[in-house]
């Protein structure tokens, strides 16, 4: 889908979700931006997760919002010092040891740059690229044991960066971020988390404040 702005540069063709992220839309991409009105003020996404249609879109001067902090923090620091997130990503492995090594360090003693590097390599090495945390906030899903997983894509890395400069980039609850940011033609896409359609199944957990007790990853 080649939608680019005529100003934008021609790199940012390159734009696209940097996470595999649960519930992500790029599936429905074609159906959604089909019903975009033509013309609006701001975009604005206050449940980004892995933005599939901010990142296929392409704004200029968005909005973007999530309340998951580890999230909030890739997207600023891929804005800011991507160039210090692609120099970590660049040293890391595909390996078990490597993996849970990673895992098991605390993303809130490393620097900002450094914890996004981590936020990508796990998602793209573990398993089914999925995002859960466990009540302490700790990530806890598996290794993926994958062949050969894109660890770095530093074409992506870079037009997204300068896509996320021309951001606001928010890290709290929708309705705060709606009441303080939403002004009338806003274009906004709201993708909620979904309700879990069985006793079982934690789709919908992406943070810590929704772990379930009784799930256990391992
Ligand atoms: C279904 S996902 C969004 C998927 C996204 N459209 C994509 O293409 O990847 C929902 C997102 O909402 C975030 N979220 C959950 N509760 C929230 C809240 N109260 N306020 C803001 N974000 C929230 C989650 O962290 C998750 O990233």
């Amino acid at each position: 889908m080649n939608n680019l702005k005529p100003s934008w540069p021609a790199m940012l063709a390159d734009t696209k979700p940097l996470l595999k992220w649960a519930g992500g839309k790029t599936q429905l991409l074609e159906e959604l931006i089909s019903k975009m009105p033509k013309k609006y003020g701001r975009y604005i996404e206050p449940f980004f997760g892995g933005g599939a249609l901010f990142f296929s879109v392409r704004p200029r001067n968005g909005i973007i919002a999530d309340s998951n902090p580890e999230l909030v923090n890739l997207y600023r620091s891929v804005a800011n010092s991507v160039d210090e997130v692609i120099s970590f990503l660049s040293q890391y492995q595909n390996t078990e040891e490597f993996f849970y090594d990673m895992r098991a360090q605390d993303s809130t003693k490393m620097t900002a740059a450094e914890a996004a590097a981590r936020t990508i390599f796990l998602n793209r090495t573990c398993f089914n690229g999925l995002y859960r945390v466990n009540r302490q906030g700790q990530f806890n899903v598996p290794f993926g044991r994958y062949k050969n997983p894109k660890i770095l894509d530093e074409a992506s890395l870079q037009a997204a960066s300068i896509l996320l400069r021309d951001t606001t980039i928010v890290c709290g609850d929708y309705k705060t971020v709606l009441r303080e940011h939403a002004q009338q033609n806003d274009f906004i896409f709201l993708d909620p988390p979904y309700l879990p359609v069985s006793e079982y199944a934690d789709f919908k957990r992406y943070t810590k404040e929704q772990f379930y007790e009784e799930d256990h990853i391992e």
